[in-house]
C-alpha cells in the first residue's frame, strides 16, 4: 500500500469541518478523533457529527475511538460510513471479538496502543487487524510533542508484523510533522496521522503531500 498521510481534523475549525476537509483533497483518508471525556479528558463530537462529515466527502474517514466501551460503540461509526474504526485496547473488552464484527459489517478494523502499552502481548492477535495505531503522545490533545520513547516499540511492532507475513498496516499518531515523521518512517510505519502539522500550514494539502514525500525519502 506505501505510504499514506491521514491528516487529523481535531485542529481544524470544527464550525466548519466541511469545509476544512475540502482543504486536503489530496489526504489519503481524514482521521476523525472521536473522545468521550472518560477515556481521555478532552471531548469531540460523535456518529451523527462523523455521519454528515462522511456525506460531505469523497475521501475515506479513519475514526479513531479515544472512548470506553468501543465494543458497545464501534459499529456506530461504521453505520456513519466510517472505512476504518480504531478502538483502544486498553478500553476494549473483547478486542478480538470487537474486531470481527467491524470487519464482517464492512470496516477496516485497528487496534490503538497509547505509549505506555506494549505490543508484545497482543502479537497473536495482529493477524486479526487490518492497521495497528501506535499512539506517539498520550491520547487526548492535538498539538503535543512527539514522543521519541515510543520509536522501539514501532520498529518491535514492524518486527512482528514482518514475521507474521501480516498487511497489517502500522499508523502512528501525535507530534507527526516534517521533523518527525523520517524517523517514524524508518523505524517501520507507514500510515501518518498529521493534526496540527496539517492545519496549522498554509496551504494544507501541500503539507500533506511534503509529510508523503518527507516519509518516502
Ligand atoms: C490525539 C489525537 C491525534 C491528534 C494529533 O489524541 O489522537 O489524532 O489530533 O494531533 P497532532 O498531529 O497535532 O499531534
Ligand atoms: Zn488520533
Amino acid at each position: 500500500m506505501g505510504i499514506q498521510i491521514t491528516p487529523s481534523i481535531l485542529n481544524a475549525d470544527f464550525a466548519a469541518l466541511g469545509a476544512e476537509v475540502a482543504r486536503i483533497p489530496g489526504a489519503d483518508w481524514v482521521h476523525v478523533d472521536v473522545m468521550d471525556n472518560h477515556f481521555v479528558p478532552n471531548l469531540t463530537f460523535g456518529p451523527t457529527m462523523v455521519e454528515a462529515l462522511s456525506r460531505s466527502t469523497d475521501v475515506p474517514l479513519d475514526a479513531h475511538l479515544m472512548i470506553e466501551n468501543p465494543d458497545r460503540e464501534a459499529l456506530a461509526y461504521v453505520e456513519a460510513g466510517c472505512g476504518s474504526v480504531t478502538f483502544h485496547v486498553e478500553a476494549a473488552a473483547a478486542p478480538v471479538r470487537l474486531a470481527r464484527e467491524l470487519r464482517s459489517h464492512g470496516a477496516r478494523a485497528s487496534m490503538a496502543l497509547k505509549p505506555g502499552t506494549p505490543v508484545e502481548p497482543y502479537e497473536d492477535l495482529l493477524p486479526e487487524l487490518d492497521m495497528l495505531l501506535l499512539m506517539t503522545v498520550e491520547p487526548g490533545f492535538g498539538g503535543q510533542k512527539f514522543l521519541d520513547l515510543v520509536l522501539p516499540k514501532i520498529r518491535r511492532a514492524r518486527a512482528l508484523l514482518d514475521r507474521h507475513g501480516v498487511e497489517t498496516w502500522l499508523q502512528v499518531d501525535g507530534g507527526i510533522s516534517l521533523e518527525t515523521i523520517e524517523r517514524c518512517a524508518q523505524a517501520g510505519a507507514d500510515t501518518f496521522v498529521a493534526g496540527s502539522a496539517v492545519y496549522s500550514a498554509d496551504d494544507p494539502d501541500a503539507m500533506v503531500t511534503a509529510l508523503r514525500d518527507a516519509a518516502a525519502a
